[in-house]
């Protein structure tokens, strides 16, 4: 390790090397440190750099909202970074911040209402294919339809006609290796290159015909920086690419975990049909009024991604000098903060293992608590597609659940899948049968 100077505030932790990447074993390792050091403990890694791992929920918070200029995003990111080029989850300093600015207008909350359409398209949808499977008597593996939802429903809000006319006309969906293969390697990064050629076709007829369309693909085509310069090919493409990851697995993956979880809690599952009943008794109803009224349901959101937070590892490394309450933060520091362990810390939530959407109830319009909670990230790089992915589960299930009752076909656990995101380690199956 380098040389600190000998009144460096070091925080607690183990002496021997402790290896961390985003993996099961990384998971352990954290849990462990933790509970024998506290909530704030450093560590050398082997290849000699020095690590936080920070569990307290002030120093995560202020980390990421007021410091967060002082960090870069860290380790582990390297394959994603293959992928996505310089787009907006894996960019830093100004081309981050210039791209940020460019985009944020198209997640405004009256362009995402212009979406519900589509979020009520893709649901029937998979509405059909579960009517034949109940009708049959036939289970469905939730964790595709989920995929296959949330993939469906991204492509389509990015690309609007151009996802049947241009991305389906070879006869089968293009990206779909993305929903069957949950790693990040070489082969990934491969087909997305070669389908960056199709993409960069679809943008140069969009140029040559200029006609009106809403969807993400033309915002982004509108947007501009400060100067009224707009992204060249190569920025729109790393931003294509940087939505469709983004805006599909981590949605993918609470909803996998909601149909799991509601399966085995039948009052909970009772509560949010009653709602949707009462909000969204037909297809006509779905407009954001109603969306917004459904409170219980996105209590049961909110505590599914307390459990089970897509990404459920942060890295960032310090760009330069920082302190935190009591220590000091040198430059080259590796950061690792973990929702999924501050959510499951029972200092923090009591009962963690237990789902409760009760935690998350508003009493008066407010939340119970000042909630140390961090599913979407905080401060100025926190997730640009919160509200989008709360309508489109809200309107997934309103449409859905009370339609269909699903049964386990098995009471095992289907285990975790810790990697960039986290799924679950089996497919879940689920029998479904109409409920009138
Ligand atoms: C349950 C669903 C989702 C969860 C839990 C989630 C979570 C997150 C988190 C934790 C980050 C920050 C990662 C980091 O800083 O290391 C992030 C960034 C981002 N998310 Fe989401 N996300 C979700 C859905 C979506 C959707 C549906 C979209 C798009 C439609 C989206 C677009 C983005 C983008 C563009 C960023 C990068 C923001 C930036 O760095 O400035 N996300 N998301």
């Amino acid at each position: 390790m380098t040389e600190l100077p000998t009144d460096f505030r070091r925080p607690p932790g183990p002496d021997a090397p402790v290896p961390l990447g985003i993996d099961p074993e990384t998971l352990a390792r954290l849990v462990v440190l933790r509970d024998e050091y506290g909530s704030i403990v450093s560590l050398e890694k082997p290849s000699g750099r020095l690590a936080y791992f920070i569990n307290d929920p002030f120093e995560v918070r202020r980390l990421l909202v007021r410091r967060h200029a002082k960090y870069v995003k860290g380790p582990g990111f390297e394959r994603v970074k293959m992928l996505l080029g310089n787009g907006l989850i894996v960019s830093d300093g100004d081309i981050w911040r210039r791209s940020r600015t460019m985009i944020q207008p198209a997640f405004k909350v009256q362009n995402v209402h212009r979406l519900m359409t589509v979020m009520v398209e893709c649901s029937d949808r998979r509405a059909a294919a579960w009517a034949k499977a109940a009708a049959e008597g036939a289970t469905i593996n939730i964790t595709e339809e989920t995929s296959a939802f949330a993939l469906e429903l991204i492509l389509v809000s990015i690309f609007g006609d151009d996802y049947e006319n241009r991305l389906l006309a070879a006869g089968s969906n293009p990206f779909e290796f993305l929903a069957k293969d949950s790693t990040r390697d070489l082969s990934v990064v491969m087909k997305v290159r070669e389908l960056r050629k199709l993409l960069l076709e679809i943008i140069e007829e969009r140029r040559q015909r200029a006609d009106e369309r809403f969807d993400f693909l033309s915002m982004y085509m509108q947007a501009t920086d400060k100067n009224g310069v707009g992204f060249t090919d190569n920025e729109l493409l790393d931003e294509l690419i940087t939505l469709v990851v983004a805006g599909f697995e981590t949605s993918a993956n609470t909803l996998n975990w909601v149909w799991y979880v509601l399966a085995g809690n039948p009052e909970v599952e009772a509560k949010v049909i009653a709602e949707a009943e009462r909000f969204l008794p037909d297809v006509s109803a779905v407009n954001s009024e109603n969306t917004t009224a459904m409170a219980y349901t996105q209590t049961v959101l909110e505590e599914t991604l307390r459990l089970y937070p897509p990404v459920w590892l942060f890295t960032r490394r310090a760009r330069e000098d920082d302190e935190l309450e009591e220590y000091d933060v040198p430059p080259g520091t590796d950061i690792y903060l973990s929702p999924y362990i501050l959510h499951r810390t029972a200092e923090i939530w009591p009962d963690p293992e237990r789902f409760d959407p009760e935690r998350f109830r508003l009493v008066e319009g407010r939340p119970k608590k000042d909630r140390p909670y961090f599913p979407f990230s905080l401060g100025p790089r926190r997730c640009l597609g919160e509200y989008f992915s709360f309508l489109e589960m809200k309107v997934h299930l309103g449409l859905l659940l009370p339609r269909f009752s699903m049964q386990r076909v098995s009471e095992e656990d289907p285990g975790l899948e810790l990697a960039i995101n986290l799924r679950s380690k089996q497919d879940i199956l689920l029998r479904p049968s109409e409920r009138h």
